[in-house]
């Protein structure tokens, strides 16, 4: 391979890089991708002005109107580059098991034949930016450190907001720390002084989102969207850690972490998974309603925990990022207040629609106003009237329009987010995205069962993937599309982490089920959701403070309709018995389902989960 300095390019090592394999690596991969500059990113907040400003030059971010949204930009992607592409994604474990039959896989020789030519000379033309970056607070024991290159300057302003990046981050590392290596590309290399024709370059037709979970490696090519190309999110925090906390006994999961504290002042600690776009980010900047004074919910994180189990025989989380790529349509002052506080000043906002007077819009916002707007250009650059909407249908912003924002515009942080030991998880709650069937809330009457419930999980499909929406898909864990390895593996993980926890002298975090998401006949969600789920939650803590009896069902311990504080709200024992009744016929349905996904998931699948399952028929055969 010629060396870059053969090429004639400085590599520009700054003097506090002191790790060596680090230094060959990036040499070797300037070698391979051949940008026509190296920068090394330092984290300051004069560098990421001057990046936002060098994007804005280069059309790709437009500067809202400071006396509206101060500090912030609007970038419209290309029409193909919106969502994860699932379907190009990869995980290259060396034995096909090992990924699982919910994964794409590629033998590793072969995936790296197929990148090597398309990452050959893939930065011509282009700058490489050296990203560091710490998953986790600096230095904690919990977290862990990436390297993400990028020929995106869009990637590098959105890691800073998302992740603690910069060069403390090699304070940690040192000449010897482990580190993950994340490759990034828009995979749109330009001919000698040839300039972009579009101001999102990517790679329409050829995408590659590649982790090798062995030698714990990414390499993603030809998008510069989201969870495809910001590598600390999806890749690395989920698909990477989800197979390192494998390894090492712990567990990376797509959940939030909320804090809550009840008015005498007692702090309890949940987690809760739902799959893409099915309400975490609006979980966990909840505000309490009517009937709840004196109570408080704070942010921890919104989209991923990390958590390990402590000496004390308790499972300690924290958030790994430190900022949020959150979905912007629906989001308003009604259905969350904290988040439209975070979204005042410094955001990146990712196609969603411009005002006549250079502000920021999406579907929901109506709310606020009173009234849509009766002019915008959409994410795609065209007019947009609420008359052309009626007409065509048109979106103003994508249905999948996201903010970057760092945590710290959030009102309701929690005090303890950037806790080098984490919090202890007191609850784990899994829900999806449900229009029948499935009740508002249940218990699981054990571990096990809790398992089940996580491991079955359904949702409608939501616009964070590319592909058909609203169609029922299991998605275990919410983790179908970031789980590393095999998914009954993980489910193995899972059950094991009650006997390791149980030596350790502790007793197991409850788990819960929900679904904000039933419908009625005339197609409306019936349940108010957003800050009343403030009532199920606390039921929850009822629960865990032995203060509710909650009554048996099919699917857990549910509660009573007088079990739930209404105070401040009008919902019926009947509206109530709409969103909580088990449907015989529905659920055999559903059991059917269950069936068909452990069918799929047979290799390793634990025999638990079939026990659980036939127990659950057992119930079903016996209900009226
Ligand atoms: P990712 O960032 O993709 O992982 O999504 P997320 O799980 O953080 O979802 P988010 O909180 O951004 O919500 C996605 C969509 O669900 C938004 O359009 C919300 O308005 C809607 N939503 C969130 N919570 C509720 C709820 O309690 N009830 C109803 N009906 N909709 C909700
Ligand atoms: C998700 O799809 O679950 C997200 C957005 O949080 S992305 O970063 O694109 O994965
Ligand atoms: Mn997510």
């Amino acid at each position: 391979m010629n060396s870059p300095v053969m090429q004639g390019l400085n590599l520009n090592v700054p003097a506090y890089v002191k790790h060596a394999k680090l230094v060959a690596w990036v040499a070797d991969m300037v070698a391979l991708c051949k940008p026509d500059n190296v920068y090394w990113c330092d984290g300051s907040q004069e560098e990421y002005d001057r990046l936002c400003q060098e994007l804005v030059d280069a059309g790709t971010f437009r500067k809202l109107n400071p006396a509206k949204r101060p500090g912030s930009y609007l970038a419209w992607t290309d029409p193909s580059d919106v969502a994860r592409v699932e379907d190009r994604t990869f995980i290259c474990s060396e034995k096909k098991e090992d990924a699982g039959p919910t994964n794409n896989w590629m033998a590793p020789a072969e995936m790296r034949a197929t990148l090597n030519p398309l990452f050959d000379g893939c930065m011509k033309g282009r700058t490489m930016y050296v990203v560091p970056f710490s998953m986790g607070p600096l230095g904690s024991h919990i977290a862990h450190i990436g390297i993400e290159l990028t020929d995106s300057a869009y990637v590098a302003v959105n890691q800073k907001l998302m992740t603690r990046m910069g060069k403390a981050v090699y304070d940690v590392l040192g000449t010897e720390g482990d580190f993950v290596p994340c490759m990034h590309t828009v995979g749109a290399p330009l001919a000698a002084g040839e300039k972009d024709k579009t101001s999102w370059p990517c790679n329409p037709t050829t995408k590659y989102i590649v982790h090798f979970p062995e030698t714990r490696e990414i390499w993603s090519y030809g998008s510069g969207y989201g969870g495809n190309a910001l590598l600390g999110k999806k890749c690395f925090a989920l698909r990477i850690a989800s197979t390192m906390g494998r390894d090492q006994g712990w567990l990376a999961e797509h959940m939030l972490i909320l804090g809550v504290t009840n008015p005498q002042g007692k702090k309890y600690h949940v987690a809760a998974a739902f799959p893409s776009a099915c309400g975490k980010t609006n979980f966990s900047m909840l505000v309490p309603p009517k009937g709840f004074e004196g109570w408080k919910v704070t942010t921890i994180g919104d989209d991923i925990a990390w958590i390990k189990p402590h000496a004390d025989g308790k499972l300690y989380a924290i958030n790994p990022e430190a900022g949020y790529f959150g979905v912007a349509p629906g989001t308003n002052t009604l259905s969350n207040p904290n988040c439209m506080a975070s979204l005042d000043k410094n955001v990146i906002f990712t196609n969603v629609a411009l005002t006549d007077d250079g502000d920021v819009w999406w579907e929901g916002m109506e709310q606020d106003s009173g009234s849509k707007p009766a002019h915008l250009i959409d994410w795609q650059g065209k007019d947009w009237t609420p008359e052309i909407a009626k007409e065509t249908g048109a979106k103003a912003a994508h249905p999948n329009a996201r903010f970057t924002v760092a945590a710290t515009n959030n009102p309701a942080l929690d005090a303890q987010w950037d806790d080098a030991n984490g919090v202890a998880i007191d609850a784990f709650i899994f829900g999806g995205r449900r229009s029948t069937t499935v009740p508002l809330v249940t218990q699981a009457r054990d571990w096990t069962e809790g398992v089940y419930m996580a491991a079955t999980m359904g949702s409608e499909t939501t616009a964070a993937a590319f592909g058909a929406q609203g169609v029922v898909r299991r998605d275990p864990f919410a983790m179908l599309p970031f789980c590393g390895y095999n998914m009954s593996d993980y489910f193995q993980h899972w059950l094991d982490m009650e006997h390791k926890l149980e030596e350790m002298g502790h007793t197991l975090p409850p788990i819960f089920c929900v679904n904000w998401f039933r419908k009625n006949a005339e197609g409306k969600f019936v349940w108010p959701g957003f800050g009343e789920n403030m009532r199920v939650l606390k039921w929850m803590i009822d629960r865990i403070e032995g203060q509710t009896q909650g009554q048996e069902t099919l699917f857990g311990v549910a509660p009573t309709y007088g079990e739930i504080n209404w105070t401040g709200l009008e919902f019926s024992a009947e509206q109530f018995n709409t969103v909580t009744s088990i449907d015989k016929a529905a659920w055999q349905e559903e059991l059917k389902l269950h069936g068909t996904h452990f069918e799929q998931l047979a290799y390793h699948l634990p025999p638990q989960l079939l026990q659980t399952k036939a127990s659950l028929e057992k119930r079903l055969a016996e209900l009226a």
